[in-house]
């Protein structure tokens, strides 16, 4: 039997060599120091050996039985620090490594463009109001001098929503809106969007974005000679000093006489190429002196005051600002083209 203890402990101890993985540690305890293990049924088979050497052997099955244990614990202790350890150590933050790359944004172009049109006005003395985009058929046309039959007002153009509320088809219900809460001198402009129902081409969206300018003062303190200086100082100061300006008689329903301004062509200069159509010059807002029958609607009377209004495009403008030919291009968001605006963002923030 002492033979055999010392077979159990030689094969146990070489099993538990330096290098023993966790399934074979396990493996000998099981074998070894088990409920139903090598060690067991020895002190069970001790009732068949004589008295005289049982207290002996009794003592070397405790001795290997303490000896095992003790391998056991120093090789699991061993084992769970190598594997804190590695844990530790791919956790360990290199800072040799290069940064992570956080991306930063920059402004929309057409963003930018509409914020250099309304620093330009504000510079001029224009206050920024901003009025809203659900309308009443009242701010947006009735209000405005549309007759009730205008095709403005037909489903092909304008989005209707329920309860006779529309989506704003232009920025002149800001007109109304002002007047309708407060009285003259005002000089203020309204920036936001607009809705028609036009297909996304080269050159319309049904969402787009307009600034509209009005003046109002006492009759005869603001004269088409007003309007045209402003809009030209404002052209001047967006296009660049050179740039041609014209005013070219119109109609619109709210303004009366109207005029409808044009630039010289950025591209040729006034020399006439394919995007002007050869004429030298693009068409860049619509403008005229404010309509009595606007002016009436919103409780002014005429006879005592009178201004001027003006509206325009803000991608159309900008398109032209910054020679990109195609609209769309402003709404499909692709980081590739709003990427070629990036420098003009961060000069302008
Ligand atoms: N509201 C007109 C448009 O959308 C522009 C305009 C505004 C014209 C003010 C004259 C005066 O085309």
């Amino acid at each position: 039997m002492r033979e055999q203890l010392e077979e159990i402990r030689r094969r146990a101890l070489a099993e538990l060599g330096d290098g023993a993985v966790e399934a074979a540690i396990e493996n000998v305890r099981v074998r070894v120091l088990g409920r139903t293990g090598e060690l067991t049924e020895i002190m069970r088979a001790m009732r068949t050996v004589p008295n005289a050497e049982r207290p002996a052997l009794g003592r070397l099955v405790n001795e290997i039985k303490s000896e095992l244990e003790g391998r056991i614990a120093t090789l699991s202790d061993a084992l769970k620090r190598a594997a804190m350890e590695h844990a530790l150590g791919a956790a360990q933050i290199d800072v040799t490594l290069p940064g992570m790359h956080i991306p930063r944004g920059w402004l929309h172009p057409v963003t930018l463009s509409r914020e250099r049109m309304l620093e330009i006005f504000a510079a001029m003395g224009f206050e920024v109001v901003e009025t809203q985009d659900v309308e009443d058929d009242f701010h947006n046309f009735g209000a405005l001098n549309f007759p009730a039959d205008h095709p403005a007002r037909e489903m092909q153009d304008t989005f209707f929503l329920p309860g006779g509320l529309l989506l704003r088809t232009h920025t002149s219900n800001g007109q109304i809106r002002v007047m309708e809460q407060r009285r003259p001198p005002l000089a203020i402009v309204c920036p936001g969007n607009c809705y028609r129902r036009d297909e996304l081409s080269v050159r319309a969206s049904p969402m787009f974005s307009q600034i509209e300018g009005f003046m109002v003062d006492r009759a005869g303190a603001i004269t088409m000679g007003h309007l045209k200086g402003v809009i030209s100082e404002f052209l001047r100061a967006f296009f660049g000093q050179g740039i041609g300006v014209r005013f070219r008689a119109s109609f619109f329903p709210f303004t009366e006489p109207s005029a409808e301004v044009d630039i010289s062509c950025l591209l040729c200069a006034g020399a006439g190429c394919r995007v002007c159509k050869q004429s030298g010059w693009t068409e860049i807002l619509g403008s005229g002196m404010i309509h009595p029958n606007v002016l009436r609607a919103v409780g002014y009377d005429p006879a005592e005051y009178q201004g001027f209004a003006f509206g325009m495009g803000v991608e159309r403008t900008s398109l032209l600002k910054l020679g990109v030919d195609d609209l769309r291009l402003f709404f499909e968001n692709d980081l590739r083209f709003l990427g070629q605006f990036r420098s003009a963002s961060e000069a302008a923030s």
